[in-house]
């Protein structure tokens, strides 16, 4: 999972969510509604998307699973962290792991998609805050980053405080 071998004991009936969060401390893999469609408990399965709560813990055994906690670079993060943030993509955050790994799947495969393939790859994921225009403007940002192989920044680079009103001493 994210790179590092893991080997758990699990029910044969185990389901991946359940291992995920429970065994394999992927907090960030949400669970939304528990039956395939609210899409919250997206992870990529051999870079495939996958909602994990339905699919069965052993059907990935010897798979490459990647959750939202392995999108990122070190500090450099996938660009579709970095638009999410800058374009409104998420507000109150509880889809966004989802929307981010089947993204990402979608920038893999197709670095220009259009906006129709976006909808395509997103329409099982449902976000009750953004109204989505905001995900799909952040995709399209995404892409323009992965287009001009200008990168994202490292995180924990110095930035400018974005309040000018705070200036810290009194
Ligand atoms: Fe899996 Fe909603 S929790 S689709
Ligand atoms: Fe709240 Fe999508 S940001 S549900």
């Amino acid at each position: 999972m994210n790179g590092v071998k893991l080997a758990l004991h699990i029910e044969s009936n185990a389901i991946l969510l359940d291992v995920l969060r429970d065994q394999a401390d992927s907090l960030g893999t949400k669970r939304g509604c528990d039956m395939g469609t609210c899409g919250c408990c997206s992870v990529l399965v051999d870079g495939t998307p996958k909602l994990s709560c339905l699919m069965l813990a052993q059907e990935a055994d010897g798979c490459e699973i990647t959750t939202i906690e392995g999108l990122a670079d070190g500090h450099h993060l996938h660009p579709i962290q970095q638009t999410f943030t800058e374009y409104g993509g998420s507000q109150c955050g509880f889809c966004t792991p989802g929307f981010l790994v089947v993204i990402s799947a979608l920038l893999d495969e197709n670095p220009i998609p259009s906006d129709d393939e976006i909808k395509t790859a997103i329409e099982g994921n449902l976000c009750r805050c953004t109204g989505y225009q905001q995900i799909v403007d952040s995709v399209r940002a995404a892409s323009d980053i992965l287009a001009s192989g200008s990168g994202t920044p490292n995180a924990t680079d110095a930035k400018s405080d974005p309040d000018p009103s705070y200036g810290g001493e009194a």
